[in-house]
């Protein structure tokens, strides 16, 4: 018997049921569709809509439901519709009349939106933990190098000396802003769906007052046609989340070039590397590859709940069954990405004598170069002018701005004292500017 078999008496075909079910994937709200149902009921008992027996028989039947499931003994009936009506043809399997009572002025349509944003929080949650750890990770990391010189990068060009320390801050201020952008998004879906009914609220004196406030929810929703429609949690969720996947990737892609032979900057110890089936001396990223590829789901989740959304009448359209499957898989891939890139972080084998090696080829410390001479009174134009010809001769001799002789130095400009040794060494580059 079919929750809905109001108006329509025949049977519906098996396929269409089949098409139409989504207990498949929205089981996972199962333990949030509980929360719910147990608010909903002791709200109905209080305002005396519901006898307070049945409040109290709904209440201890959704206990034993949980337990249940909690215990592995009641396995979710994968032919029910979905997630709301299996624990509640469940519920009235074992109280009867009292779990009929349950829906009283509530309809699927506030109930999922209310499961959706319940399960979000507490993802969310979650991730901003994985997120903090992977920055206290990096934190540590940076800490070690601090006076590790390497090469910083412009058009993956070498430019200018910099530190490990100041490359890794990089990333964490991205890591920053990411769990900023999760409590924007946390802060905005705080309101409480529930007692919108299907679009239009309903009859019965609820208090949406309480049922806001017992699921730790800051306010119910302002409007019951918004309430139920709305879906930008999910879609902030999905943006917030793709911002992180682009995140980790660039991070992913560096790691993948710091580990390749060229550049050597780091190694990967065995437990985060794989080898080749036929290529013995291969240490390949994987990891950081795959998190590279993944962000790919992650930004089509997010296109393809923004397609879904773009289209639709106000209020709730079945549609938006269509939330959950992309928005799972984001949040799991996300969480699973931080799970396997943190720890690799935390086991990468920097090697800061390469880094140096590179950071000293390639005349990064040309601007320090043309610094020294606006030190000595020279407009940075003629400075930058005159370091640009040093680096040309330098090149075309095969010396560098540390190994070119004094009086050479005085061929180019007589303001060059002995002093311009120290103005071009790597470390007072990177500690004149502060890193
Ligand atoms: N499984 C549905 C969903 O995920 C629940 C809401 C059903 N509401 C309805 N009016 N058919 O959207």
């Amino acid at each position: 018997m079919k929750l809905w078999a109001g108006r329509a008496t025949g049977e519906t075909d098996p396929a269409l049921e089949a098409f139409n079910r989504s207990v498949g994937f929205d089981s996972r709200l199962v333990f949030e569709d509980i929360r719910g149902s147990l608010a909903h009921a002791a709200m109905l008992g209080k305002q005396g809509i519901l006898p307070p027996e049945d409040a109290a028989a709904i209440a201890a039947g959704l206990e034993g439901i949980r337990t249940d499931l909690e215990n592995g003994i009641l396995p979710v009936d994968m032919t029910a519709e979905d997630i709301h009506t299996f624990v509640e043809s469940e519920l009235t399997r074992r109280v009867g009349d009292a779990g009929k009572r349950l829906h009283t002025g509530r309809s699927r349509n506030d109930q999922v939106a209310l499961d959706l944003r319940l399960y979000t929080k507490t993802a969310l949650g979650a991730l901003q933990g994985q997120i903090a750890e992977l920055d206290q990770t990096l934190s540590r990391r940076a800490g070690e190098h601090r006076r590790t010189v390497m090469p910083g990068y412009t058009h993956l060009q070498r430019a200018q000396p910099v530190t490990l320390a100041l490359h890794l801050g990089a990333w964490r201020e991205m890591l920053r802003r990411d769990g900023s952008r999760l409590s924007d998004a946390l802060a905005r879906m705080d309101e409480c769906p529930l007692g919108a009914g299907a679009l239009a609220g309903t009859t019965y004196p609820i208090d949406r007052q309480a049922t806001a406030a017992a699921l730790g929810f800051a306010r119910p929703c302002a409007n019951t046609m918004d309430a139920v429609s709305d879906r930008d949690f999910v879609l902030e969720t999905l943006a917030a989340l793709s911002v992180i996947m682009t995140h980790l990737s660039r991070m992913s892609e560096e790691v993948i070039l710091w580990c390749s032979s060229e550049f050597a900057f780091a190694a990967l110890p065995d437990e985060f590397a794989t080898g080749s089936s036929i290529m013995p001396q291969k240490k390949n990223p994987d990891l950081c590859e795959l998190i590279r590829g993944k962000t790919g789901r992650v930004f089509g989740s997010l296109m393809g709940t923004l397609t879904m959304m773009k289209g639709l009448a106000l209020a709730y359209n079945k549609d938006m069954q269509e939330d959950k499957e992309s928005l799972f898989d984001a949040l799991d891939t996300v969480s699973a990405c931080l799970a396997a890139f943190t720890p690799m972080m935390g086991a990468i084998v920097f090697r800061p004598e390469r880094m140096r090696a590179a950071a000293a080829e390639g005349f990064l410390n040309a601007t320090d170069c043309a610094d020294y001479l606006v030190g000595k009174g020279l407009p940075f134009r003629e400075a930058y002018a005159v370091a640009g010809q040093i680096v040309r001769f330098c090149a075309e001799t095969g010396v560098t701005l540390e190994t070119l002789p004094p009086e050479r130095y005085k061929e180019f400009s007589p303001l060059f004292g002995d002093d311009i040794y120290e103005a071009v060494n790597l470390d007072t580059c990177v500690k004149r500017r502060g890193l």
